[in-house]
Parts: C-alpha cells; structure tokens; sequence
C-alpha cells in the first residue's frame, strides 16, 4: 500500500511518499480502509524530532487521526472484552494514539481508538475531529474545570483546537471570549463566542480582567500575557507549553499543560454531539496522500484555515 514514511528525523525532506507492506491486524484491533487523514501540527513536530522525546523509533507512518471504512476486525483478546461490536463495511473514525500510522491506505489500531462516523458526516469532517475536539474537552473540562456561566478566554480561536473549545463552552453555558484575526471574526462569533478580540488590533490584557479560565491555543507571549487576564484562583490552561509557575504564584492561578490522551467515553460525548450537529468543523485544504509536504508547510504555517486533509 501507499503510505508517507520518514526514514529518519528531519524537515519536509525526510518525508517520502513510499510503498509499504499493510499493516497486521492484531488481537482487539480494527484494520481501516483510510478515506481521509487530517494532518496535526504533532505530525510536523514528531517528523522534526519531538518523536524521539516520544521513544519512536524511524521508520514510522505519520498521522494520528482518521477516518474510514473498517476492512477487518480482530479476534478478541485476552485483555479486552469485546472489539465495540465493529463489522467490516461500518464507517468510523478516531484518534490512534501514539500508534500513528495513519498517512496510510490502511491503518492497524485498538478498536477502542474508534467510534462510528454519524450517517451524514462526512469522512474529511469526521478525521478533523477527534485531536481537536479531545484537547479542547480536556484542557477546558478535566484541567479548566470550566462551568456554566464562568467566563473563559480563549486565545486561536479560530484554529482547530480552539473552533472546537468556543463550541464546547458554548454549549455548557460558558461566557466565550475569543481571539483571532479580523477575517475569522465572523466565523468565530458564528461558532457561539460572545466577544472576539482582533489580536493583531487590540491587547486582550487590555480589555479583559478576573476571567475564570484561559486556554491557550498559541503560546510564547500569548501565554504570558493571558495571566493578567484571570482572577485569583483562576486557570491557565495551555496547549501549547507547561505556562510559568513563577507567574502561576505571583498571579494566584493554577497552570496546566493539556496533554491530550486517548479517551474513548469522552470521543463518545463528542460523537454525540457531532451527530446532534452541535460541532460544526472547517476543513482548509484537501490533497492528496502525495501533497504531504505542501500539508505540513500549511500547517506549520500556524495560520491554515481549519484542518487540512490528506486523502490515500
Ligand atoms: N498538547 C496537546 O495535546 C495538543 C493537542 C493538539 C494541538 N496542540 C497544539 O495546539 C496548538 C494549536 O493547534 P491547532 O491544530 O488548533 O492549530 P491551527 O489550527 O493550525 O491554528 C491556526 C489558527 O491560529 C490562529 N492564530 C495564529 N496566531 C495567533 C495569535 N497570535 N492569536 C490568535 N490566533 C492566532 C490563526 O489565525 P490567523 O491565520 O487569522 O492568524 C489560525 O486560525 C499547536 O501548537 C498544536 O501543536 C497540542
């Protein structure tokens, strides 16, 4: 099969487009037939090295997020009790973890990993999902521990993380105040944001003060400069970089870094409410599998348009 490879650590041009055997179906996993893979800023980081920090090991396939069409279904083993009741032909998607791999016309992964894609979403929308939507929810719910009615600043809003927390505040009944540029203020506010400040217009320190929770999307001086924005007893959340615990004292906040992790009960939630159509997702580009390179320069951009798609 058709798969994107890196042989070794580098920028776009340790990247190949190369034939590859299938991958194995282990025991409680499902061997999907992949009709989009979304590209994450992780992809780019692992191929410049952040993979080695992970103990992966080149040769890998990138790609950590998918959608498509279950080809085979494993036994079941020892350890788990079922493989989610899954037959091939069903249309799925998920988040695979750091079993990657996903830049492929096929993929091998825990059944766990997957939910079924609703009936009228389509595949590019539904491999858009799950990193997203998962950071979000964790870094706003399990570390923010964001409630109705609180106020929360979120800074990239109109990224795919951040899309993904305006809509998921919103719809706890968060106050949202989001950042982004003048030419996604539209788009944001439609996603449910009360506030949209234009960070290259205005300083959001300077028109926001004792929020309940920040999360951050764009780290460096974003990062530092949302501490002036919280309350005492307020949360600093970020995606990006563990924020300073010297300003988490002096600022009398809590700070934490979401590392997003596989979780199958809370992709069920979100499943839900993408079904509910309550998650509405922007997709930037679509290209194919070959168009790699020109993918990861987008994306590492840091200023695509919504996710981008690779399609096998
Ligand atoms: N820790 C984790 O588990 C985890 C998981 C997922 C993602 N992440 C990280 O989270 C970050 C965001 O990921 P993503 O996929 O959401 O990225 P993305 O979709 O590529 O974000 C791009 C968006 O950010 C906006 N933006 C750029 N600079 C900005 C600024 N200074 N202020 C406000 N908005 C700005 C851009 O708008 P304009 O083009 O209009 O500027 C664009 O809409 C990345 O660093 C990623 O690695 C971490």
């Amino acid at each position: 099969m058709k798969a994107v490879r890196i042989e070794r650590y580098g920028n776009e041009e340790a990247v190949e487009f190369a034939e590859v055997e299938r991958p194995q179906l282990g025991e409680n996993q499902l061997l999907v037939k992949v009709r989009a893979a979304a590209v994450n800023p992780v992809d780019w980081k692992i191929r410049d090295g952040l993979g080695e920090m992970f103990g992966l090991k080149p040769p890998l396939i990138l790609g950590c997020e998918v959608a498509g069409t279950v080809e085979a279904v494993g036994s079941r083993g020892p350890s788990r009790t079922d493989v989610g009741g899954f037959v091939a032909g069903d249309d799925v998607y998920g988040y695979l973890g750091a079993h990657s791999g996903g830049y492929a016309e096929y993929v091998a992964a825990p059944a766990s990993e997957f939910v079924r894609k609703p009936k009228h979403t389509d595949f590019d929308t539904a491999a858009s999902v799950p990193v997203a939507a998962l950071t979000a929810w964790q870094g706003i719910f399990d570390h923010g521990e964001l409630a109705s009615g609180q106020r929360i600043l979120i800074t990239g809003a109109s990224g795919a993380v951040g899309s993904m927390a305006v809509q998921l505040a919103k719809n706890i009944g968060a106050y949202v105040i989001g950042t982004g540029s003048e030419r996604n203020e539209e788009f944001v506010r439609k996603l449910g944001a009360d506030e949209f400040i234009d960070y290259k217009k205005a300083k959001f320190e300077e028109e926001m003060s004792a929020l309940d929770v920040v999360f951050d999307t764009v780290g460096d001086g974003t990062q530092q400069r949302a501490f002036q924005t919280l309350k005492r007893g307020g949360v600093l959340v970020s995606t990006v970089s563990p924020p300073s615990a010297e300003d988490a004292k002096e600022f009398g906040v809590t700070v934490a870094m979401v590392v997003m992790m596989p979780n199958p009960d809370q992709l069920a939630e979100i499943d839900h409410l993408l079904e509910g159509g309550k998650l509405k997702v922007r997709v930037a580009a679509v290209l194919p599998l070959a168009e790699v390179k020109k993918a990861h320069q987008l994306s590492a951009s840091g200023h695509a348009d919504g996710k981008i798609i690779l399609r096998p």
